[in-house]
């Protein structure tokens, strides 16, 4: 599913920037995809997609 629509960022892509390159933060985020650069109408979506990865990262770790 596509997150941020105006550049094509999906949340997979969003989990894979977090478990591979251990991104925990969206400015991290940002920073690889330019997610958020244009209407920004996806920035707390993608928050949630990444806060939720990170606990499930954290979850299965523990
Ligand atoms: S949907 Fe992400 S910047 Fe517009």
């Amino acid at each position: 599913m596509y997150v941020c629509l105006c550049h094509g960022v999906s949340d997979k892509k969003i989990k894979k920037l977090a478990l591979e390159q251990g991104i925990t933060d969206i400015r991290g985020i940002k920073r690889c995809t330019a997610l958020g650069s244009q209407c920004g109408k996806c920035v707390k979506q993608a928050k949630e997609i990444l806060n939720e990865t990170i606990v499930v990262q954290y979850q299965q770790a523990s």
